[in-house]
């Protein structure tokens, strides 16, 4: 079947984050003025799931409702066909977000005085979850090798040899800088944590949007049962499917004590299972979504290729990461000189632009933009037309 990725979507007015930013900073800002922020679809949801919740509607009544056997081994073959390794069943907790899973294994986890490692520049929940905890951080940033993002194995065997350092947040693949990680990083990464004692919490939240030539790789799946012993997989079909507000996430973890102490976090609340909607529209995009996901993946890879031509005929001085996987292109302006705030102010103000700034991610983004792809083409290629417009009036780009 061919999907539609090219009808645009109104999202003005429904409560949508990256719209309401937008439109309270500029509530004139012009009809056909797409933020491309926050890390949801300007998208359709797949009919699939439109159809089996329609049909949830229609059956009716909405009562108390947990998991199904369909939906567990729904999750359950989605690795399998998709990733190559099998989950056991009840290794499965359901949270309402990876955020709110990452929240809780960070505080139930790890003790007071105890430290956290992440990777800058990095998705930003997480440094809010250290602290929020009251755990120290500790940062292992990435580096710049060759234009392309690596881990600093080196920093990081130091950093986990502190007798303070308890867990090490993973972003695989990584929010923002594109990259899927090889098994041969991921090895040496498990075998320092290992060595240490270090929690591996693994956010593979961003899984199934794999570039081509590229291969996910799930960290469970390269690890022995020993090393499998603290360690906590996030996975969702929130980022996939474009169904962040239906707040369903599938949260692995293989050791049965380490789950319960984990999940005593939600327990403790009384945050146990997920809404009736997130069982159905996660069983209805595991079950019968593969065909779309794979014309999303073109989408995205289409969309990445115009930014990088743009960036070749317009924007030399630019540089655009290599998107591996995720649906979120990792931007270099620091030619460009500005300093963050005046980064921000131009695209928002002159050039209509609502991106995610670098620096959201760590000081280590600073003079970066981070676009979102998962759009229509030509939304893509308006917001690029209107940084044509408005760069030169700066003497920013090729023509300059
Ligand atoms: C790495 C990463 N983890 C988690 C999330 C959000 O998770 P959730 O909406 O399930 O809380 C995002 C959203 O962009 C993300 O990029």
């Amino acid at each position: 079947m061919q999907y539609d990725f090219t009808a645009r979507v109104n999202r003005r007015g429904v409560g949508a984050f990256k719209w309401d930013e937008m439109l309270s900073e500029n509530p004139s800002v012009p009809e056909g003025v797409v933020p491309l922020s926050v890390a949801d679809m300007e998208l359709e949801n797949p009919p699939e799931v439109r159809r089996a919740l329609h049909d949830l509607i229609d059956a009716g009544p909405l009562g108390y409702t947990g998991a199904t056997d369909r939906f567990t081994s729904a999750c359950i073959d989605w690795q399998v066909r998709r990733h190559g390794w099998r989950p056991e069943a009840d290794w499965i907790v359901t949270t309402p977000g990876v955020v709110p899973a990452v929240f809780c294994a960070v505080s139930q986890l790890t003790e007071p005085g105890d430290a956290v490692i992440i990777q800058p520049p990095v998705y930003y929940p997480f440094k809010r979850a250290v602290e929020s905890a009251g755990r120290g951080l500790i940062e292992n940033p990435l580096k710049e090798v060759g234009g392309r993002y690596e881990m600093d194995f080196d920093d990081l065997a130091e950093k986990a040899a502190r007798p303070e350092a308890k867990m090490l947040i993973l972003c695989s693949p990584h929010n923002p800088v594109g990259r899927v990680w090889e098994i041969s990083e991921l090895r040496r990464l498990i075998e320092i944590c290992v060595a240490n004692g270090v929690t591996i919490v693994s956010d593979e939240i961003h899984n199934d949007l794999i570039m081509p030539g590229n291969a996910h790789t799930t960290i469970a799946s390269v690890m022995s049962p020993e090393e499998m012993k603290s360690l906590v997989v996030c996975t969702a079909p929130s980022k996939t499917f474009n169904l962040a507000g239906i707040q369903a996430s599938v949260i692995y973890v293989p050791d049965a004590e380490f789950r319960a102490r984990f999940k005593a976090g939600f327990e403790k609340l009384s945050l146990g299972g997920l809404n009736a909607f997130a069982y159905t529209a996660t069983t209805a995009a595991y079950e019968q979504c593969e065909g779309w996901l794979s014309q999303l993946i073109d989408l995205v890879w289409t969309n990445f290729s115009r930014l990088v031509d743009w960036v070749a005929q317009s924007h030399p001085e630019l540089d655009v990461a290599e998107l591996q996987g995720t649906y979120l292109a990792w931007v270099d302006f620091r030619s460009w000189d500005l300093r963050d705030e005046e980064l921000k102010a131009f695209m928002r103000e002159e050039a209509l632009l609502w991106l995610d700034e670098g620096d959201l991610f760590g000081e280590e983004g600073s003079g970066f933009e981070r676009f979102n792809l998962a759009c229509p083409t030509d939304v893509l290629e308006a917001a690029l037309a209107r940084l044509d417009e408005a760069a030169p009036r700066r003497g920013f780009g090729k023509n300059c």
